[in-house]
């Protein structure tokens, strides 16, 4: 233990050091005293890194319906409480040109798993629409699932720059608790939809969820492992939330108490930006619901993204994935001038119209020598570049 602090302080002086697995295991595992020194070793790495700054990514919520039936999740295809919607696409640009009015420059489409032609035809004339309103001032963030390689690159060259697919856990024998077995529901489909991801431009983002029933603390330390493998570009990571139409309810009891899973949650984030420093890592919606101060709680640790709310309310009461998920009412001009204030709370600065491109995926697309920038890898495929 007395290592490990020593460790901390060590990186939040400026030196390198490696954590390995039995630190992160310790850091998990350890009673409060862990927190002070994991936090400010957190903190001084990001400082040094990426600085201050916070950035907002407007989430629109296009459609509730999945064609999966993950143990933990309330949109599951086997729940018949859902009142199933899907957007039309002049809804979802009446949603991101609110959004952008604001000042926003980054988008997240959010959906369950759908692989309708039909549907993956309107993401992609609404990626094109948006290139074409706004050029490369936007970031488009997609998250709909595990889809064939083939449609991840028609979605990239339509102006999808960035993907979000959470591995959930990076332990098979777990995935397959927390999924049917039922060939849809694959640990390495999952993996190579990310690998795909990785290698053909998309910034590329994944993560965890954090204290469901039957999760150790060493199989959540292997989840960084794996994340720090895959070398992603942004991560998104949430503690689980019981919802009663789920099959993982029944054991909630196995489950670490919530408070815990917010613990954990932060101390997930804060070694995650420890050993992948110039990430993005948002402070997600699930961390704010298990606790009012999520948010503030979330950047102290180390997280440097939210995202607000644009769906329109009438859909956002039908995207639950789990209960309780918040539901805010305000406009977004407060919720802004809001999230300015809690960030200056704990001495960050939003930066609500910058569209945060991560230092990493800058980085490694130098590296592999592609554009630097953040622009839409599909303006590179377009010739420009
Ligand atoms: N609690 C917390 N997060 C959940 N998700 C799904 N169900 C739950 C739940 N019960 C998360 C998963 C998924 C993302 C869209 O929502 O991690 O990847
Ligand atoms: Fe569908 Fe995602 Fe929910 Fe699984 S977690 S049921 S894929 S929406």
């Amino acid at each position: 233990m007395r290592l490990l602090e020593e460790k901390l302080d060590d990186i939040a002086s400026g030196h390198e050091v490696s954590l390995e697995r039995r630190d992160l295991v310790d850091a998990l595992e350890s009673g409060p005293g862990v927190e002070g020194p994991l936090f400010r070793a957190a903190s001084a790495v990001l400082e040094r890194t990426s600085g201050p700054g916070v950035y907002l990514r407007g989430i629109v919520e296009v459609s509730n319906a999945c064609q999966k039936n993950c143990f933990y999740c309330g949109l599951r295809r086997d729940n018949p409480g859902v009142a199933r919607y899907t957007m039309n696409p002049q809804e979802v640009m009446e949603a991101l040109a609110h959004g952008w009015r604001a000042g926003l420059r980054s988008f997240l489409l959010q959906s369950g798993e759908l692989l309708g032609d039909d549907y993956i035809d309107e993401v992609c004339a609404i990626l094109s629409e948006c290139r074409s309103r706004w050029g490369d001032s936007v970031r488009m963030v997609l998250s709909m699932g595990e889809l064939p390689p083939d449609v991840l690159d028609r979605l990239r060259d339509a102006g999808g720059g960035r993907y979000l697919l959470r591995i959930e856990t990076s332990d098979r024998e777990l995935y397959g608790r927390i999924h049917p077995r039922d060939g849809i529901h694959r640990w390495s489909a999952r993996d190579a939809c990310l690998r795909h991801l990785r290698s053909t431009g998309w910034q590329t983002g994944s993560g965890v969820l954090v204290g469901f029933p039957w999760q150790t603390a060493s199989e959540l330390a292997g989840d960084l492992e794996y994340l720090v493998d895959l070398d992603i570009d942004m991560c998104g990571m949430g503690p689980w939330i019981e919802h009663q139409g789920t099959p993982l309810n029944e054991v909630r009891e196995q489950a670490p108490p919530r408070a815990r899973r917010v613990t954990l949650t932060l101390r997930m984030i804060a070694l995650l930006r420890i050993l992948m420093p110039e990430i993005n890592i948002s402070a997600t919606t699930a961390l704010q619901t298990l606790d009012p101060r999520g948010l503030e709680k979330g950047l102290e640790a180390g997280a440097n993204v939210f995202m607000p709310n644009l769906t329109p309310l009438k859909y956002r009461v039908n995207y639950n994935l789990y209960e309780g998920k918040t539901v805010v009412v305000d406009d977004l001009e407060s919720m802004i001038r809001e999230g300015k204030r809690r960030c200056e709370s704990v001495r960050r600065l939003l930066l609500p119209d910058d569209p945060g491109d991560p230092l990493h995926y800058g980085r490694r697309r130098a590296a592999e020598g592609g554009k630097p920038g953040g622009a839409p890898p599909g303006d590179r495929i377009g010739g420009q570049g």
